[in-house]
């Protein structure tokens, strides 16, 4: 029996309709029928959140939502609450995602809060981290990543463990430009490195996935690595055949 079980989700940003999303779900079901090797998920646009929680019944496939807001109501114009996410079935959120951070402004603070909040409502957060290529250019690599981390791990080490980590180069993202193993799995080392200066427990049971052009020609080789967990799939998440793919590569 492995250490921690993999986890493969699918990340669909803002992509999808009605019709997408039944045709999509229903090929992955099929595809994924009887499979429980992994635990899968699909982290949907949030309007269409209560039909993909719908589409997904009678499956083992999880559904997440790509963001939630920090606070718990009130006059926020605009937002979605962790709570009305739980009321839709919703069982991830994805937190502090490159896009977010990058074109939404969201900061460290602002992302550990968001964490905080998602796991308050009973749910999973899925916290992302990653540097751009001009960080790794200039070998900030892992300070970068640390400081995205450490604003989550100040909530307590406890808290983190309460979630999944998400380790996503920006420069993988969307480009064909996987992480090598080496890249990848170091990164995901000094993760789990830094989690252990605080919690011995955590660090061994916390799933630390890898997102950056995972296909299913390069998730195996990725997943076998010790530190990598499974994936957060973006483009290979919206074909039903090439995500199932990267599911049973987890495997
Ligand atoms: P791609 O798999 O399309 O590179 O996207 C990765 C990602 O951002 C998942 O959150």
């Amino acid at each position: 029996m492995a250490l921690r079980r993999k986890f493969v989700a699918g990340n669909w940003k803002m992509n999808g309709s009605l019709a997408a999303n039944g045709e999509l779900v229903a090929g992955l079901a099929s595809a994924l029928a009887g499979f429980d090797a992994a635990d899968v998920a699909v982290c949907a646009p949030a309007l269409y959140l209560p039909q993909v929680a719908e589409l997904v019944k009678g499956s083992k496939i999880a559904v997440g939502a790509q963001n939630a807001s920090e606070y718990a109501g009130g006059a926020y114009t605009g937002e979605i609450s962790c709570a009305m996410l739980k009321e839709f079935g919703v069982r991830y959120v994805v937190v502090g995602h490159s896009e977010r951070r990058a074109l939404f402004g969201e900061t460290n603070a602002q992302v550990a809060a968001k964490f905080a909040a998602v796991l308050a409502a009973g749910l999973v957060p899925i916290l992302c981290v990653g540097e751009t290529l001009a960080e790794r250019d200039a070998n900030a690599t892992e300070a970068v990543v640390a400081g995205q981390l450490d604003a989550v791990l100040a909530l307590g080490a406890d808290k983190l463990g309460g979630g999944v980590v998400a380790y996503e180069p920006v420069w993988a993202i969307g480009t064909g430009k996987t992480a090598s193993t080496e890249q990848a799995q170091a990164v995901h080392a000094f993760i789990r490195a830094r989690i252990l200066a605080q919690s011995i427990n955590v660090a061994t049971a916390v799933r630390i996935l890898y997102g950056g052009s995972v296909k299913a020609n390069n998730a195996q080789a990725l997943f076998a690595c010790p530190d990598i967990d499974g994936g957060l799939v973006g483009g290979a998440s919206l074909q039903a055949q090439e995500f199932a793919a990267i599911c049973k590569a987890a495997a």
